[in-house]
């Protein structure tokens, strides 16, 4: 009955409805309206009330499942979870299908790379998409570029803002760190049986109060923006470069994955210092080659190959 109440205010497309009127509609009394109403409100959904009626504040930002193409995509959303990774992994696990996405509004314990804990408050989008792509995980990491050139992609295609991707995956606006994505993967006989691909893109949220070298899409642009458009733009440019990415030859025709990437990078020709667990090194990022490594001319003049790691620009 709530998620009726939610579809009924967003189909009244931001105007005004009566609580009589919705009740007429769903056959429930008007004291159980309010309860629901209340109850939304509660989960984060913006709903004023006035004495002419209940008004949903936004709706083209709304992320519930109804407002997507359930024939394209299978949404799920959270008004608050742990993280849409753990949330995703257990419904990749309890076979969930190959294009799931688990959206949350809020992420109690949200994570980025090297287990780095990743502020979601509302506002930002969090989301993850289960993968169930056929192929080896010596490949998976075509995934991932995939997703970082398809966020940019969408990123300057919506809002013509300069957004470039930082190896491995992050996405930077004017050396500010806009969104950042993370993967993880499991494996079943040599092949993968899920990878999820987690994306935290700070949109509406402000997120440089906390983190002086983030930046918001509202800090760019300040206005409110769709996260709705965003996340479907995003989907559809993802979803249509999936298939070019299912080659399974590693030097086959889809390594251009790397090279359309290329494009979008503002790392190669960056003096760079990538930091793993176990080393740091510096140089000048001169490629990336065809299986996502960064070649690194290190200053003493020695090409070397980093598969991961943390990049900071120089
Ligand atoms: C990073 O740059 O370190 C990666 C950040 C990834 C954050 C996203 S938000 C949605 C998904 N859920 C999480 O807990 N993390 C990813």
């Amino acid at each position: 009955m709530k998620e009726k109440i939610l579809k009924r205010l967003f189909v009244s497309g931001g105007e005004v409805i009566s609580g009589v009127q919705i009740s007429i509609e769903l056959g429930i009394s008007r004291v159980a309206v309010w309860k629901h109403i209340k109850k939304l409100i509660e989960e984060g959904y913006e709903i004023t009330s006035s004495s002419k009626g209940y008004k949903l504040i936004n709706p083209d930002d709304l992320l519930a499942p109804f407002c997507f193409d359930n024939e394209k995509y299978h949404i799920h959303f959270f008004p608050k979870i742990s993280s849409t990774m753990d949330t995703a992994r257990e419904m990749a696990r309890n076979s969930a299908p190959h294009l799931t996405i688990v959206v949350a509004e809020e992420q109690t314990k949200g994570r980025g790379r090297l287990n780095r804990q990743w502020l979601s408050s509302k506002g930002g989008l969090w989301f993850t998409i289960i993968l169930k792509p056929d192929l080896p995980p010596v490949l998976s990491f075509r995934v991932n570029f995939a997703a970082s050139l398809c966020l940019a992609k969408t990123l300057r295609k919506l809002f013509k803002i300069n957004a470039s991707v930082k190896w491995p995956n992050d996405i930077l606006v004017n050396g500010k760190k806009l969104a950042g994505l993370l993967s993880e993967m499991e494996t079943k006989a040599d092949m993968i049986s899920f990878v999820n691909i987690g994306i935290g893109l700070n949109v509406n949220n402000c997120p440089e109060k906390r983190e002086p070298n983030a930046v918001s899409i509202k800090n760019i642009l300040n206005k409110k923006v769709s996260r709705r458009e965003i996340l479907i733009t995003f989907l559809d440019e993802f979803k249509s470069e999936l298939p070019r990415i299912y080659d399974k030859d590693p030097n086959g025709k889809n390594k251009d994955i790397i090279e359309k990437w290329k494009k979008y990078t503002s790392t190669i020709g960056r003096q760079v210092t990538i930091e793993t667990s176990e080393s740091t090194s510096n140089g000048l990022a001169v490629d990336v080659d065809s299986s996502g490594a960064l070649i690194l001319q290190q200053d003493n003049g020695i090409k070397k190959r980093i598969i991961y790691g943390d990049c900071f620009y120089g």
